[in-house]
């Protein structure tokens, strides 16, 4: 598929439906990073050889399917291994399901990790798209998030992965550190986009219990304030728009034709598939998940037994329920539906339309307030059975 309209056209993010593609967990990482909750392991670089083989060898036992339009190295630092090692997964996933001459082929990268030799290595193993973890610019917010990077890490590993053909480059921040300053913030998104990034990504940060932040927290220490984070999306909103960067999910902003496709496909309840430790993905109805720890994940696959430790059939109601749910997020909205309209029936659902929550533009479910999405999402799911 080919994008040429802005990023946040109904027509793009519905159409990402079609899109098929593949997400490839890469866990290793230098170090733990205290605010993460994402399934990473750390010190175990003595087992990456062993983990592309067993990676390689769960795509091949895959059933045949159509042709990838994109490919989602994330982690986990997927930079941490070498161009080669990764060249052999996308190999491995041209020759089982073939992968088109336009797909997205996009890896997370720390920017620590990055050098010019690194960069040309990826593109020529057929990576087109880098997301940075730039987090912040600010030194002291870097070290409070347990940081190994620079922001002079940031500015070269952008120009490298210009320079070396990269046609698409993303940066990831965080705002919302304990200690963080608004101005703190808008110094940060001033730089981020400086470096022209074709994509942003801006996340509150959030504190997940099983953290050393989460533990942190509730040992009483300083947490993020939701209404500083709630004015500091805003800042980001204005700033990306006034540099011509698109928003067009709640923590997503692109320039045209740099949507990210992996995501449309997801947030469009497209089909995946999900290889390595802790993915996740959805076929035929089915959604899967693998097992999350390093060991068992290989072992599993050496023994011919296969890593899925769950599946959840995903059809009827459950599936329009998730529809909505990832629809929403979208700027685009959604097209109502009947479970657009059981929302505008209910209580809760009157209650967000009335505040000005989410409404209805034409056939479309908008969520008119994106900061309160998962608001709307909960009284999405309170729908329940089909009424
Ligand atoms: C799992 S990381 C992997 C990429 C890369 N290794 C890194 O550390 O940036 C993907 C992104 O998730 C975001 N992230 C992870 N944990 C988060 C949290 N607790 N709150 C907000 N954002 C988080 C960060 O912006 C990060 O860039």
């Amino acid at each position: 598929m080919t994008e040429t309209g802005r990023p946040d056209a109904p027509n793009l993010a519905d159409a990402a439906a079609h899109i098929r593609s593949a997400y490839v967990h890469i866990p290793f990482c230098a170090r733990w990073c205290p605010y993460c909750d994402f399934a990473v392991v750390e010190g175990r670089d003595d087992s990456t050889d062993r983990y592309v083989r067993a990676v390689v060898s769960e795509i091949e036992s895959e059933p045949a399917w159509g042709e990838l339009g994109a490919i989602f190295f994330g982690g986990g630092t997927p930079s941490r291994l070498a161009p080669p090692l990764l060249g052999s997964i996308v190999e491995a996933v041209a020759e089982r399901f073939g992968v088109a001459d336009t797909a997205e082929v996009t890896l997370e990268a720390n920017p620590e990790d990055w050098t010019e030799d690194l960069a040309s290595g990826l593109v020529a193993q057929g990576f087109t798209r880098v997301s940075f973890g730039a987090q912040s610019f600010d030194p002291v917010v870097l070290t409070a998030l347990g940081r190994a990077h620079t922001p002079d890490h940031i500015v070269r590993a952008v120009e490298a992965a210009r320079s070396a053909g990269f046609s698409s480059v993303s940066l990831d921040l965080i705002y919302g550190t304990p200690g963080e300053s608004m101005d703190s913030w808008a110094r940060t998104v001033e730089k981020a986009l400086g470096l022209e990034p074709d994509h942003l990504s801006a996340y509150a940060l959030t504190v997940e219990p099983a953290t050393p932040l989460g533990m942190q927290v509730r040992r009483g220490g300083a947490a993020p304030d939701p209404d500083l984070q709630a004015d500091m999306w805003e800042r980001a909103v204005a700033a990306a728009e006034s540099a011509c960067l698109v928003r067009y999910e709640v923590s997503n902003f692109a320039k045209p034709a740099h949507a990210c496709l992996y995501n449309l496909g997801v947030w469009a309840q497209g089909e995946y598939l999900g290889f390595g430790l802790g993915a996740h993905g959805f076929r035929d109805g089915v959604r899967r998940r693998n097992v999350k720890r390093l060991d068992t994940y290989v072992e599993r696959i050496e023994s011919g037994l296969g890593a899925v430790q769950g599946t959840e059939v995903i059809g009827g109601w459950a599936a329009e329920i998730e529809r909505l749910m990832l629809g929403l997020r979208r700027a685009a909205g959604v097209t109502s539906g009947a479970g657009g309209e059981a929302l505008m029936a209910s209580d809760s659902g009157k209650r967000l339309v009335d505040a000005g929550v989410v409404g209805l533009s034409g056939d479309r479910l908008v969520v008119t307030r994106p900061l309160l999405t998962d608001e709307v999402v909960r009284a999405v799911l309170a729908l329940g059975e089909y009424p």
